[in-house]
């Protein structure tokens, strides 16, 4: 069948102006009702299209990539990470993926910021005492927490967000310290310490911050070794993706003590998050929202209808990971 226009089909609802947009330029299948789609009635809605605008909610994984329609030759991520689609599986079928970096890094490293702050002050707790109206008079000794000024950022990964993060964690009077694959050239480090191994990071940082894909190799690489590496009483802060974290050696360590508080903004499994983690006093959370900014959903969106245009005219996509 001849088209005019190529036909997508957009997995969740997206901010207006970006959906407007898609209108404009495809024959755009929205959900607006924003109701989760399970992979059979993605694939039926796929029947026709050319291209699938997906979200980290949209599980493609090497058995649903294979069951695409034929004439679906393109899907548009709204989302930097990318460990729901099987990568491997799309360039062996031959289709482009694309993701949306850049758009998203500073609303994510202030979230990271908050997450650290949150951790570091017992946000959950003083939030807890006051909304359950348990506030008596103001102490000297209520509620202390720890400053920040002066310890030890250890970053699992320099990457664009973790950069960033750096950035406030600087401005907080902090030391930066990371280690990633490889050293990042001093214009990216600006100063930041390399650690060549992992232990190495892990022993010096009073507060440590994922900024790794979840990838096999990253999977649990936080666990009860690593915890135990790092100095009594640090925080952990998780911007990055759930899995890689060990929940019951995070929640066994918060619960002793040997880490003093958590930020967490993702989670194994979510929107399911091992029970544990909400009454524990340390542990400061948040529903995976690191990009949940207006500007930045909207800059993302923009970014995935970007690639989709340039790919179906016959440019190659700026943000093709696939
Ligand atoms: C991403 O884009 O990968 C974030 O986790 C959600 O915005």
């Amino acid at each position: 069948m001849l088209r005019s226009r190529p036909r997508i089909v957009v997995s969740r609802h997206l901010p207006d102006d970006v959906e407007a947009r898609a209108l404009r330029l495809f024959d755009s299948h929205l959900n607006t009702g924003d109701q989760r789609l399970d992979s059979a009635t993605l694939h039926q809605l796929a029947g026709t299209a050319d291209g699938l605008l997906v979200c980290l909610t949209d599980r493609l994984d090497a058995e649903a990539i294979k069951a695409l329609p034929p004439g679906v030759r393109i899907v548009a991520t709204f989302s930097v990470g990318y460990d729901h689609i099987d990568l491997g599986a799309a360039r062996a079928r031959g289709l482009v993926v694309t993701n949306t970096p850049d758009v998203l890094t500073e609303a994510t490293a202030d979230i990271a910021l908050l997450l650290m702050l949150g951790a570091a002050r017992r946000a959950t707790e003083a939030q807890t005492m006051l909304r359950e109206g348990r506030w008596g008079a103001w102490t000297p000794t209520g509620l202390l927490g720890t400053h920040l000024g002066g310890k030890r950022l250890g970053l699992v990964g320099l990457g664009r967000i973790g950069r960033a993060f750096a950035h406030r964690a600087r401005a907080c009077g902090m030391e930066i310290h990371y280690h990633g694959p490889r050293r990042q050239p001093a214009t990216l480090e600006e100063g930041a310490v390399f650690h060549p191994s992992l232990e190495s990071l892990l022993g010096i940082s009073d507060v440590l911050s994922l900024h790794a894909p979840s990838t096999p190799e990253t999977r649990n690489l936080i666990d009860a070794a690593a915890l135990a590496a790092l100095p009594a009483g640090a925080i952990l802060v998780n911007t990055a993706r759930g899995d890689l974290v060990d929940d019951e050696a995070v929640i066994a360590a918060l619960t002793s003590g040997r880490l003093r508080a958590a930020g967490l903004d993702v989670f194994r499994g979510e929107p399911q998050l091992h029970p544990a983690y909400v009454s524990l006093p340390n542990a400061f959370l948040l529903p995976h929202m690191g990009s949940a900014t207006e500007e930045t959903r909207a800059a993302m969106g923009h970014r995935c209808l970007d690639n989709l245009e340039a790919f179906f005219a016959g440019r190659e996509p700026a943000d093709r990971i696939a």
